[in-house]
């Protein structure tokens, strides 16, 4: 049985309901968070819980707990659920009210979180990476916020998932943005390039480890614009998030990216990945 977090009750998925009137229903109102769990702790619940606040500002959404009630509230999901790796999705909604574009005059929003299976990614595909496929990014101009209307995001993935791959990367304007549910890095002359938090990228959590990794390691890196064609020749190419960590792109639109293997520097940030994720699970971390 699921227990999911409901309005202030803990209860079972099936008994989970809300109003059709919800903003969320019927304007995609709302923001959400992913936060991943292993054995029992959270990874970088706060980096989270700062963006949750970043995307509540966007849209004008007080927030309706503070950050010890919502460790509160991730830890009560992770302690009624079965799983040890699990995670925590919440989402918060301007609540029910007459179907108007305007606000409700006063907003009760809808909080709610539920336990997503969580699985590292399977051996097979670490090995030998995965393929993707590039689009258009015919997003809105705040990518930066962690909103739930993601019809275009769910649009573009799916245009991956028709294609046979695992991922669609994103251009905008000949420039490389993310992937329809990652960020994206790629690798040329061995440095690690990274496009820079913008109004057009969600700030992912997994990709400022990812930075992190990389001052720590020495490792050659720059936050800077990528151009596509820098991406089209690049040695490698990653994505990252809260539920793939890291993995190699070594196909792109059907071409070998370098060589068509994982890269040397990918190697290298995933086993610092894991070892980074070992110190949280041993409570060394957060
Ligand atoms: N998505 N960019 C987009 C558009 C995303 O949807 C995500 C993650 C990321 C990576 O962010 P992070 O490293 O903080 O997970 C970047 C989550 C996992 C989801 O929607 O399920």
């Amino acid at each position: 049985m699921t227990t999911v977090y409901l309005n202030g009750q803990y209860l079972p998925l099936e008994q989970a309901s809300i109003s059709v009137l919800d903003r969320g229903f019927l304007f995609g109102d709302g923001v959400y968070e992913v936060i991943p769990v292993y054995d029992r702790r959270p990874f970088r619940m706060a980096d989270h819980l700062r963006r949750l606040q970043h995307s509540l500002d966007g849209i004008r959404l007080a927030n309706p707990h503070s950050a010890a009630e919502w460790a509160a509230l991730a830890e009560g999901i992770v302690a009624r659920c079965e799983w040890n790796d699990v995670g925590v999705y919440l989402q918060i909604t301007r609540g029910p009210g007459p179907r108007d574009h305007v606000f409700p005059a006063q907003a009760h929003p809808t909080v709610f979180l539920m336990p997503l299976q969580l699985s590292a990614p399977a051996a097979p595909l670490v090995e030998h990476g995965v393929a993707a496929i590039t689009a258009q990014d015919n997003r809105w101009l705040r990518c930066d916020l962690k909103a739930t209307s993601l019809l275009a995001n769910v649009l573009l993935r799916q245009q991956s998932v028709d294609a046979g791959c695992a991922e669609t990367v994103l251009l905008r304007d000949g420039w490389l943005m993310e992937g329809s549910a990652s960020s994206v890095f790629v690798v040329r002359d061995g440095v690690i390039l990274a496009p820079p938090e913008s109004n057009l990228i969600l700030p992912g959590v997994t990709y400022e480890v990812v930075l992190e990794i990389a001052r720590a390691e020495g490792l050659p890196h720059a936050v800077r614009p990528v151009a596509e064609a820098e991406l089209r020749d690049a040695e490698e190419v990653w994505i990252t998030s809260s539920t793939k960590e890291v993995m190699a792109v070594t196909t792109l639109d059907g071409q070998p990216v370098g060589d068509g293997r994982p890269g040397p520097v990918f190697r290298r940030v995933l086993a610092a990945y894991q070892a980074y994720k070992h110190t949280v699970m041993r409570g060394q971390a957060a």
